[in-house]
């Protein structure tokens, strides 16, 4: 198995072997096993995050999530195609990105798709599905894993490409986590988590599936715990009540998993700026700099901040 990115990260984060890359460049792969919990936005935002430390880290994310690729949007990349189907990385906010997403063409849709609808917007790439099973999904994984050349999506001066690489997960535990997971050695895993009793459920099998696999889990994030609200300061508790409450449903299930206590990396509050910025394409992690000490909006910053340096300083740790 080789190695290509060697990092511990919140979400799911992974080492994968990359032959374009030097085999020691370190990399993290974010995931989470429940669907809709913020996989994706938190990849964008620990990425952005991850590139705003004091140490300047070059940072890529790679989109796997072949069936339903967001990062495009989330990044400010919608319906952005690789010329020829190259597989450059497409950078904006100085973050470089590839995704399935940049690999289907408008154009096949539309030609075997007519509209007979003379209003009906054009098709973009975002509407082309991916109706792949099994070895087709399993050889698109290995080449964007193996040949998307990420040494030309940074900077001048980075002899060895990135420094770390964010790979954003689709939910599940399905063919493109246990690829990734039998392809690359993942030096971190990081899974986000809603915190109620029925994303638990899934986090368990995910959680399974790693330790399975033998791949190192950093961690949980609990996102949308709570709303701050902007007039009374409180914290809301959205799902299942406080997680910091230890007769919680919630928090006795992450206990019995073995992921309590300082396996719980973050706690990201539901912040309406969020979701609007990966709406826009930017992430909050730079629309959001300069909010006022009492938006609630701090609060996420500061708990975006600190599970990006936790992911950097343990894979720093696992490397040296
Ligand atoms: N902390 C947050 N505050 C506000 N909105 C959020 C937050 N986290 C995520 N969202 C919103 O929740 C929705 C789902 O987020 P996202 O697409 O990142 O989830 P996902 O886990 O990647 O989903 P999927 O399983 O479909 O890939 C989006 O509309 C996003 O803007
Ligand atoms: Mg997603």
């Amino acid at each position: 198995m080789r190695t290509l990115y060697s990092n511990r990260a919140f979400l799911r984060i992974i080492l994968v072997p990359f032959p374009k890359f030097p085999a020691e460049d370190p990399s993290v792969e974010v995931s989470s096993c429940k669907g809709g919990v913020g996989k994706s936005t938190i990849a964008t935002n620990l990425a952005v995050s991850l590139s705003l430390l004091p140490q300047r880290l070059r940072v890529g994310i790679l989109d796997l999530d072949v069936f339903g690729p967001s990062i495009p949007t989330l990044m400010g990349l919608k319906n952005v195609e690789e010329p020829d189907g190259a597989l450059i990385p497409i950078t904006n906010h100085s973050i470089p990105t590839m995704s399935m997403a940049y690999l289907l063409s408008s154009a096949s849709h539309s030609s075997s798709s007519p509209s007979t609808n003379p209003d009906s917007e054009p098709p973009t790439n975002e509407d082309t599905p991916v109706v792949w099973r099994g070895l087709m999904v399993q050889k698109a994984v290995q080449q964007l894993l193996f040949q998307t050349d990420w040494s030309a999506g940074v900077s001048q001066g980075a002899s060895s490409g990135l420094d770390i690489l964010v790979v954003d997960l689709p939910p599940g535990t399905g063919d493109i986590p246990l690829s990734v997971g039998q392809l690359v050695d993942v030096d971190s895993t990081i899974i986000i988590t809603t915190p109620d009793v029925l994303s638990l459920s899934d986090v368990r099998r995910g959680v399974s599936m790693f330790r399975k696999l033998e791949i190192p889990l950093t961690g949980l994030v609990i996102n949308n715990g709570y709303f701050i609200c902007p007039n009374c300061t409180e914290r809301h508790y959205l799902f299942g009540g406080n997680p910091n409450d230890s007769e919680n449903m919630f928090t006795k299930g992450v206990k019995a998993m073995g992921m309590d206590g300082d396996r719980i990396i973050g706690e990201l509050p539901l912040v309406v700026d969020v979701g609007r910025g990966g709406e826009k394409g930017i992430p909050y992690a730079l629309s959001g700099r300069g909010v006022g000490d009492n938006d609630p909006g701090k609060v996420w910053l500061a708990a975006m901040t600190s599970v990006a340096e936790r992911i950097w300083g343990e894979i720093q740790f696992n490397t040296n």
